[in-house]
């Protein structure tokens, strides 16, 4: 490859960011004189880039430098205006995580533009993931002109403002249950004045379904730990003939099992599995993906 040839592909690379390493290298580079080589082993120099915020993961061998890191962190990139570390795990009924600013403005809210949809987000109190940028891409490439399509668990709205975006569906109506992530979903909405064919609705998936009582051509289900439980509800809004996306995270050898769990939700309604596509759209532990089935349901 000439040189053109390799300028090319790392520009590339750095465009779909598959090329972490490099903003990896160059915190290394900037703290190799301040931490010896032991600590240099134990640095995770990845880390996420939300809006203009980085998050940041200090291993516990690294706590007394956590200072030194987030300074160097913000010195590493211009883009970025906010460092903070994760200070625990995603959790709990909304999956959100806990967040200590150690570097630059003292702020936990920022603005993420996706695919050219803007979201304000304050990643400690809502759930949004951008990993999942490319997922909500193919799902709104799968919409068809004149589709009602259904979100449930829908957030801050990534996946309605992206779909309603890229595609002709006539309606793309979103429930979540964190007033907080509701509130956002709002604001976004709000940000993204075109989105017109959009409806939100604050409360529980189980209680909101009945209450509208409508079916959807296609129904989204972004819950990926613990989504079962709510397949019963998914399954009750997917008109028949519709689509159901179900994630889950699992092991290659277990993803018949995931398919299989949407068949005895299917059976216990009187209903088929018409035919399954799996697609892998992310990685959470060594060999453990979260996938996404998408269910043509009787
Ligand atoms: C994994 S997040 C996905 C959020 C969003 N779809 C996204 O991709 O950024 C799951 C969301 O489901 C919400 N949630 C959890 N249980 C719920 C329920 N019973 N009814 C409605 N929303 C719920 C959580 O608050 C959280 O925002």
């Amino acid at each position: 490859m000439g040189t053109l040839g390799s300028l090319a592909l790392f520009f590339f690379l750095m465009w779909t960011r598959r090329l972490p390493g490099f903003f990896e290298m160059k915190l290394k580079k900037r703290l190799e004189d301040s931490l010896s080589a032991g600590e240099l082993a134990c640095l995770v120099g990845a880390y996420d880039m939300v809006g203009d915020m980085a998050i940041i993961i200090i291993p516990a061998e690294l706590a007394a430098k956590e200072q030194l890191i987030a300074e160097a962190v913000l010195g590493s990139n211009k883009k970025i205006r906010v460092v903070a570390k994760r200070a625990g795990n995603y959790g709990g009924e909304f999956r959100t995580i806990p967040l200590q600013v150690l570097a630059g403005e003292n702020r936990k809210e920022t603005e993420v533009v996706e695919s050219g949809v803007r979201l304000l987000v304050n990643p400690e109190t809502v759930y949004y993931s951008v990993r999942s940028g490319n997922e909500r891409r193919r799902l709104a490439a799968l919409v068809q002109p004149g589709e009602s399509v259904l979100v449930l668990f829908s957030g801050i709205a990534p996946f309605p403002l992206i779909i309603a975006r890229y595609s002709e569906a006539k309606s793309v109506v979103g429930i979540e249950k964190n007033p907080e992530a509701h509130a956002y979903a709002r604001e976004n909405l709000r940000r993204n004045k075109k989105q017109k064919n959009i409806h939100l609705y604050l409360g529980d998936v189980r209680e909101v379904v009945p209450a509208l009582a409508a079916t959807y051509d296609r129904v989204i289900m972004p819950l990926p730990a613990g989504g079962e439980e709510f397949l019963p509800c998914g399954l009750q809004a997917v008109r028949a003939g519709g689509v159901l996306h179900f994630y889950a995270l699992q092991r290659p050898e277990l993803f018949a099992a995931s398919c299989e769990k949407i068949a005895a939700a299917c059976a216990a309604v009187n209903r088929t599995v018409l035919s399954t596509a799996i697609t892998r759209c992310g990685h959470c532990a060594p060999k453990t993906y979260r996938i996404c089935i998408d269910a043509r349901i009787s």
